[in-house]
């Protein structure tokens, strides 16, 4: 779910998902849903104290207030008679009027002919809420340093070490075989975590850093690992996990595929800032919201055409009026050098800044667009896979790491062992990066059928696009479709039989669409997994075993060198009819 971010880090969701919107025109109605001629305020449902709570945060954003303002917003007129919710709260406050703060903790007030302890209650004895635990008051004392040997590698990067008693403790900054000096940061029950102060001693797998920000920024934690052993810590990891999460006791694994391990990355999202009238360009730093400048010649692992692009981000920011108000830009190249900026705006840009910033475009010739979907600018934006060439809308997923996605792609379909007339089933199909060579090695073969399915509607349609006049013979079904969505997917599974199933999700892997696979006696029998996340990975691999399949091959793919994250392919059989 999308957030926005509150003062004191408090989540709220967005208006437009989950929280009932309000409208100005909002009345009561009476309990059979009718409307009667004046406000009924207890008829309509009871908000519960989180949607409450969120109706509070969304009228404040609505009315541009911040919580200050919120008790002169209450006594307008307005508010009170749009927002009986609001209404029923201020006649609620009214009547027993806040007791002023006197009195110690635990004393005994009377508001009118009630009487309850000072901080024992909620503020309000009628807001019926349990007393709230008082909060641990944080301890001044410096967070205690210790020294530590590393010993291990989590899966997002982090050096293991262990405490004297044998905790575990997770140490961003450090590598295997590093001695270091930790700030301990969180502790908790089972494991504490810090950061590397200062390294005592180097770990044998140690390089010099091509990258002058790669300690502050944490985006490519193993940058100065020896790539030899971030490859053999990468299988490793598929291994373990196809091991101890998928039950599979020797895994297939075969050997990691490996590209450019610097200048590899297409896409980037940066922030902007401007500090001290200074705009400055660059990165969060890994796991939190702080900014981290890139140096002037920029980022190691981003390809030269973007990194020529951050000089003119920082020049744009100071002429755009609302320049505060772009935090967040996708930078993206394609195979030609052409490069195009997808602005995240807070805010409606104004005129003057759209001209400025089509300007720049024009000046650079980089496409431009905003999040919201809108294309300022447009410009030819295509990638070439085994001879098909897609245009992933702005904003829609793209390879990161194009150098090496045709041999993802290459991998992927040589795992499905296509034959003629094959029906495919394509899960998680994005804008066609695998959809247009399957289409087409289909079309080689004499010909089939492919049913390609995202929820990115945009990227889908693209896809079809694409797809026109490219595979004489092979027929394709383009759909949207929420593949997390179990009704959605039941009837995706009834548009079957499938030859063979090819599927590339995200993070979070494919279980609702996994969990309807082992019901279905038309199964596929063939299956080709591509993930990037080796643990979910690991969990679907459960679910393919249940459902009657075997692992023949999984192939470790280093789609983000110089990074904890590996890509896998894992090729499937049906044995279990
Ligand atoms: C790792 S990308 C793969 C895209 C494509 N196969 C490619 O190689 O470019 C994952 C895709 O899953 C899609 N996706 C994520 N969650 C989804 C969901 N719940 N239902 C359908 N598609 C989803 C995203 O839009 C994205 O295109």
């Amino acid at each position: 779910m999308r957030v926005a971010r509150v003062k004191g880090g408090r989540r709220m969701g967005a208006p437009n998902q989950k929280i009932p919107p309000i409208s100005p025109l909002t009345r009561g109605g009476n309990a059979h849903g009718r409307r009667s001629g004046h406000f009924n305020h207890h008829a309509a449902p009871k908000p519960k104290v989180g949607a409450l709570r969120r109706r509070w945060f969304w009228l404040l954003v609505q009315n541009q207030k911040s919580f200050g303002d919120l008790g002169r917003l209450l006594r307008q007129r307005t508010i009170l008679a749009t927002h009986p919710w609001a209404a029923r709260k201020h006649r609620i406050n009214q009547r027993f009027p806040r007791p002023p703060p006197r009195g110690a903790r635990g004393q005994k007030i009377e508001v009118g002919d009630r009487s309850y302890k000072r901080g024992q209650t909620g503020y309000h004895p009628l807001m019926n809420r349990r007393p709230r635990p008082r909060r641990k008051t944080r301890s001044s004392a410096p967070p205690p340093l210790v020294e530590v040997d590393i010993h291990d590698l989590a899966s997002d990067g982090r050096g293991v070490g262990r405490l004297p008693g044998g905790k575990a403790l997770f140490v961003a900054g450090a590598l295997p075989g590093d001695r270091v000096r930790v700030r301990i940061e969180r502790q908790g029950k089972s494991f504490d975590a810090g950061v590397a102060v200062a390294r005592l001693d180097d770990g044998p797998g140690r390089v010099p850093s091509p990258c002058a920000i790669s300690e502050a920024c944490g985006g490519c934690a193993l940058i100065a690992w020896n790539p030899a052993l971030q490859h053999a810590w990468k299988t490793e990891r598929i291994g373990r996990a196809l091991i101890h999460i998928a039950r599979i006791e020797s895994p297939p694994l075969e050997p990691l595929l490996a590209g450019e391990p610097l200048g590899y990355r297409t896409r980037a999202d940066v922030r902007l800032r401007l500090h001290d009238g200074v705009a400055e360009v660059g990165f969060l730093a890994s796991g939190t919201h702080r900014m981290v400048p890139l140096p002037p010649d920029g980022c190691a692992v981003l390809v030269p055409a973007l990194n020529r692009l951050l000089d003119p981000l920082r020049e744009l920011l100071p002429q755009l009026e609302g320049g505060i108000r772009l935090p967040k830009v996708r930078i993206e190249s394609d195979g030609a050098g052409r490069c195009r900026a997808v602005f995240k705006t807070l805010e409606p840009l104004s005129r003057v800044d759209q001209t400025t910033l089509i300007a720049w475009g024009e000046g650079l010739n980089v496409g431009i667009a905003l999040s919201s979907g809108e294309v300022f600018r447009p410009v030819a934006f295509a990638d070439t896979v085994e001879g098909c060439v897609l245009s992933p809308p702005p904003g829609a997923f793209r390879q990161a790491n194009q150098g090496l996605n045709p041999e993802l792609v290459r991998l992927a379909l040589d795992g499905l062992d296509l034959k003629s007339g094959d029906r495919v089933l394509e899960a998680f199909a994005g804008s066609g990066n695998l959809t247009l060579p399957l289409i087409a090695r289909l079309a080689r073969l004499g010909g089939g059928a492919v049913t390609a399915v995202d929820w990115v509607a945009p990227a889908v349609a693209q896809l079809a696009e694409a797809a026109q006049g490219l595979g004489e013979g092979v027929g394709l079904s383009a759909q949207p479709c929420d593949l997390e969505d179990g009704a959605a997917v039941a009837a995706l599974w009834g548009q079957g039989p499938w030859d063979a199933l090819l599927l590339d999700p995200p993070r979070e892997g494919a279980k609702t669409l996994l969990t309807h696979l082992k019901d279905r006696p038309d199964r596929p029998g063939r299956v080709v997994m591509i993930s990037c996340h080796p643990e979910s990975m690991a969990r679907d691999a459960a679910m393919l075993i249940e459902a009657g399949y075997r692992i023949d091959k999984v192939v470790p793919v280093d789609m983000f060198p110089m990074t904890p994250h590996v890509e896998s392919v894992s090729v499937w059989q049906r044995v279990n009819p």
